[in-house]
């Protein structure tokens, strides 16, 4: 069957298989925030003919459904049809991602003294023909010309093997040996990788060529999954994929995934559904820059604790259980065809080392991006996205904790929400005078929803202006802007007629409850974290801060929020995505891969969940912007009006 797309584009569709999944196929993306559960209602589109069966409607109001829309994850074609895909519903593949920069982040390489030392070498061997005379067996041959060159006590598969007869003779003997680091073990393990050859292995032969080698870098997110292809001769990122994690479909955060692998048998689905949007975005970009998958010859993972396991398939099940213990921290490195990786069978697979059950590699590889663990001043970094993750410390000692913020910031679960990508309100305020709101828009066109940042800025200026109260209701008499929803009471920033629809922005108080909530652990989060380790706001030297919400979000509505401390706003940093920063630099360097695994190793995890003091400063923060207003004298000066936002 055909689906035909109001622009002109077609795709096959196969029976039984929702538009959603066909046009996923395609890479077509649409926003599927719930992963094609029917609950978020963002996939709409709409029908303009052919017959088909609709298995739920999930938020589409009755107006809409009078108009034709229909959600694409809830509908199967029974013939051809044709779409409309409204501009709201695509998804912009490819984060504005701050430090992620391909330069920026080569410097940041470099400023790190990392050099270009990638899991994966070569050797090119120009070995003698076999003769009568001459007739040693062809891994004889190959140890010969390995120990001339300087290079000994490489181990050898049986896959090595297999292959090497047909490999020597298929290349004349003129071959290019790969071989890498430490199969099998991690580097925490041997300590010394960098002197020995004891745990070296030879992966595979090939031709002595001349096209660059490629890896590719991917940060494994609870709710997206970014891709970098990378040239690893000379660190260029060739170019930059992104998805929804497929997984958001069996649950949105770490523990209802959990609970889909353990409980519902599942670990097995969730495993396919990651390696294949890796596997999705990575064939794209490599077929847009004409790259042979052979020639991506190895990949580094960075994810919380329970991506990584889902993705090498391990039990993740313990790690929800008290006293809450992964299975791995230091995960062996293995290759990517055990993984299922579409791209060279052989290619080692770095997995950043995670701290514990709930702080992972994505935090390890943040921390190491941020260079903290390099300075004596003391530093506070904050990772805001599905969960909230933070790290206090500096040079000599680091302590870490998580709590679980949810996806909110980052569109889940909000009713107009979405990533900070293009057609996302990054920033909104008020015109004081006439109560109007005013907002950019990234991208300068028409805006399709609202991101992290434009939350934020949304709710603290709706308090600030008396829109809303100290515990995030509507104070309706405020402005004619506030209607009754299908959720309860809404605020109105945006609405314009598309087509025979309004289409509308809106903030509900639902909306406003979910922040709140995620704001509070944040910030009792950070306060537990400085108790314990016996610091006050003032010795925190820099706030360095991850997450998608990149260079947007404005340090002061965030404080005056109550989800960062209040702490002069020049010595916030923000970092965007540090967790694919610090994939890139540990598949590029043998010196990141160490520091990794040192950063690892010093960080002291303390679990929130059973510290007494948790509760009460999560409850004392559902308010705006705390109930001790004397935590927070910069607001205190912003209500009194002494001092401008
Ligand atoms: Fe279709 Fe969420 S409603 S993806």
């Amino acid at each position: 069957m055909k689906l035909q797309l109001t622009s002109g584009d077609s795709f096959s569709i196969r029976k039984g298989q929702t538009v959603l999944g066909a046009l996923k196929e395609a890479e077509f993306y649409l926003v599927a925030s719930c992963g094609g559960k029917g609950t978020c209602g963002k996939c709409r589109i709409r029908i303009i003919d052919g017959s088909f069966e609709v298995k739920g409607s999930g938020k589409l109001t009755a107006e809409e459904r009078k108009k034709g829309f229909v959600l694409a994850c809830q509908t199967i074609p029974l013939a051809d049809l044709i779409i409309e895909v409204p501009e709201d519903s695509k998804l912009t593949v490819g984060d504005k991602i701050a430090i992620s920069k391909g330069r920026d982040l080569f410097e940041l390489l470099l400023s790190l003294g990392g050099d270009i030392s990638p899991l994966v070498r070569y050797l090119d061997l120009n070995l003698p023909h076999p003769t009568i005379i001459d007739n040693i067996s062809d891994l004889e041959r190959l140890k010969r010309a390995l120990k001339d060159k300087g290079l000994e006590g490489l181990r050898f598969s049986n896959r090595f093997l297999k292959d090497l007869s047909g490999a020597l003779r298929k290349n004349d003997w003129d071959i290019r040996v790969h071989y890498a680091d430490c199969l099998g073990c991690s580097l925490a393990e041997t300590g010394t990788v960098t002197s020995g050859t004891n745990s070296l292995e030879a992966l595979f032969i090939s031709a002595q060529k001349d096209t660059p080698r490629y890896g590719i870098a991917v940060d494994i997110g609870t709710t997206t999954v970014v891709v970098y292809l990378v040239n690893l001769d000379d660190g260029r990122i060739v170019d930059v994929g992104s998805t929804y994690n497929s997984q958001i479909r069996y649950g949105d955060d770490v523990i209802t995934r959990i609970i889909y692998a353990t409980e519902k048998n599942g670990l097995e689905e969730l495993t396919k559904a990651v390696i294949e949007d890796i596997n999705t975005i990575t064939n794209s970009m490599a077929t847009r820059h004409s790259i042979n998958k052979e020639d991506i010859l190895s990949a580094t993972i960075a994810g919380n604790t329970t991506m990584s396991h889902i993705f090498w398939g391990l039990d993740p099940g313990s790690i929800r259980e008290e006293p809450y213990i992964p299975t791995v921290n230091f995960f062996p490195v293995w290759r990517a065809g055990t993984a299922g990786l579409n791209i060279n069978p052989q290619a080692p697979v770095y997995t950043i080392p995670c701290v514990a059950s709930y702080v992972g590699g994505d935090i390890v590889a943040g921390v190491l991006a941020s260079r903290m663990h390099r300075h004596p001043e003391i530093s506070l970094f904050m990772d805001i996205g599905t969960n909230g993750e933070i790290v206090v410390g500096n040079n000599e000692w680091l302590m870490t904790a998580a709590c679980s913020a949810g996806p909110c910031f980052e569109g889940s679960g909000i009713k107009s929400g979405m990533r900070a990508t293009k057609g996302a309100i990054e920033e909104i305020r008020f015109n004081p005078n006439t109560l109007e709101p005013e907002f950019s828009v990234i991208g300068n066109g028409k805006p399709i929803g609202i991101c992290g940042s434009g939350m934020i800025d949304a709710i603290s200026e709706m308090f600030l202006n008396g829109i809303i109260d100290q515990k995030g209701k509507f104070i309706k008499e405020r402005t004619k802007r506030i209607r009754e929803g299908d959720d309860g009471p809404e605020y109105v920033f945006y609405e314009d007629r598309r087509g025979e629809t309004t289409f509308s922005i809106v903030l509900t108080e639902p909306d406003i409850e979910n922040i709140m909530r995620a704001k509070a652990a944040i910030y009792a989060g950070v306060s537990l974290i400085l108790k314990e380790a016996g610091l006050d706001l003032n010795s925190i030297e820099k706030v360095y801060i991850a997450g998608g919400f990149g260079n947007y979000l404005n340090p002061r509505k965030a404080i005056l929020l109550g989800m960062l401390p209040d702490l002069p706003v020049d010595r916030f940093v923000f970092l965007g995505n540090t967790s694919i920063a610090g994939a890139y630099l540990c598949l590029l360097s043998k010196r990141m891969r160490k520091e990794a695994e040192e950063i690892s190793q010093k960080m002291t995890y303390m679990e929130l969940s059973v510290s007494r003091g948790f509760m009460d400063e999560y409850l004392s923060a559902l308010f705006l912007p705390h109930t001790e207003l004397e935590r927070f004298p910069s607001v205190m000066e912003i209500l009194k009006g002494a001092s401008p936002l």
